[in-house]
């Protein structure tokens, strides 16, 4: 009898792929079923693994040919109710959820709920947090070498704050130990009409998300979006403490420092991993079943996602969103233009009382 965990993954998309190869270079698991909704993805995958069964319904995988690991990545509405399915219909032993974990915190807190209730280890591949470069950084920051952590500002180019900046924003509540929130501003415009991944995202967008002690990080997103030319691979990180800072490509190896021990600034090369994201976070995964799970990546993406949501609605409802988010209730919208001369009358609040 093989040794190896049994691993069904539903969706076979560009998601599902990540999982699909670090499923097939890992020792630790094999490869038993692929599920999408399309036929054109089916013959894809049928003709590039013979020996994997391939299906076009996740429950009929299910009951067909149960697996002790599921990796669900499709898109973000169908997280919930697939998770769920696979946790009613098999013994499952562990699970990958992609990233965003739902499309809203509350589905996202559902399916995080209901896989703590069952007990098993989960998986969600942020890959910003187990690459040797951000992994580095993560540390340095959290030791103090560049002094108090302030401020992190992102430029996320073609991608929006749904799909890519939830992976920026997990890793601000990594970089501050998951310090609670404060509130979320953000503005999105969508004059382009964009969708990516199944979701209608904006064209531009400036999100602001601050913590409790003030750590500020600013995210820009969108179709077009000015880059720093001097941090690359990936979307350009700025991280700005007390006594220095680091900016960092959210891909790249290598990274700048500039602090007391390198006052005109150093590049250092952290190296890389010979396997992939999605197989370091399936391995760890793997290596928890039948011991104690750890939550904290899940948890810290439900935070991300939380500042994704409440992004989204400080624009459309032009208020700041204050946190705990489950709390949030949009305010009443004011009749007030700033920008406009105040009439003098009409009541208001005289901002030169300070
Ligand atoms: N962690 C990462 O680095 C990473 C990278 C890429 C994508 N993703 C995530 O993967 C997920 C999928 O995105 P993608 O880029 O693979 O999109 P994609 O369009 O490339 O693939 C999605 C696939 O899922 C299939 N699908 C959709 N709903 C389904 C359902 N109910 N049952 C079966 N199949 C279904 C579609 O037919 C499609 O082939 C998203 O949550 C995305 O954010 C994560």
């Amino acid at each position: 009898m093989s040794s190896k965990r049994s691993v069904a993954v539903v969706g076979g998309g560009v998601g599902g792929k990540l999982s699909i190869d670090a499923v097939n270079a890992s020792a630790k698991f094999e490869l038993a079923a692929i599920t999408d909704m399309r036929p054109e993805v089916c013959e894809s995958w049928r003709a590039k693994l013979p020996g994997v069964r391939v299906f076009t319904d996740h429950n009929e995988m299910f009951r067909e040919c149960p697996t002790d690991i599921v990796c669900v990545s499709t898109f973000p509405p169908s997280h919930e109710p697939i998770t769920m399915d696979a946790l009613n219909a098999l013994p499952l032993k562990g699970i990958l959820v992609e990233k965003p974990l739902g499309h809203t915190a509350a589905s996202g807190r559902a399916i995080l709920n209901a896989i703590k209730k069952r007990g098993i280890p989960m998986a969600v591949p942020h890959n910003m947090l187990v690459r040797k470069g951000t992994v580095e950084v993560l540390k340095r920051v959290r030791a103090g070498e560049i002094g108090e952590l302030r401020s992190v500002t992102v430029q996320s180019d073609k991608w929006d704050i749904m799909n890519a900046g939830i992976h920026w924003f997990n890793y601000f509540v990594a970089l501050t130990d998951r310090e609670p929130i404060d509130h979320v501003m953000c503005l999105c415009e969508a004059g382009t009409r964009t969708y990516r991944d199944g979701m209608q995202v904006e064209t531009t967008a400036v999100a602001s998300a601050v913590t409790k002690s003030g750590v500020q990080c600013i995210l820009n997103t969108g179709d077009s979006i000015h880059t720093d030319p001097e941090i690359t691979g990936g979307a350009p990180f700025r991280i700005v403490g007390s006594r220095g800072q680091i900016a960092v490509g959210s891909w790249s190896n290598s990274y700048f420092i500039q602090n007391r021990e390198h006052p005109e600034g150093t590049v250092i090369d952290a190296g890389s991993y010979s396997e992939s994201g999605h197989q370091r976070h399936l391995e760890t995964m793997a290596d928890l079943i039948g011991g104690t799970p750890d939550y904290a990546i899940p948890e810290s993406s439900l935070m991300a996602l939380e500042l994704v949501e409440a992004s989204y609605l400080s624009s459309k409802h032009h208020c700041k969103v204050t946190f705990p988010f489950a709390d949030f209730v949009p305010p009443t919208p004011v009749v007030w233009e700033p920008g406009t001369p105040y009439s003098g009358t009409g009541g208001g609040r005289d901002g030169r009382k300070l």
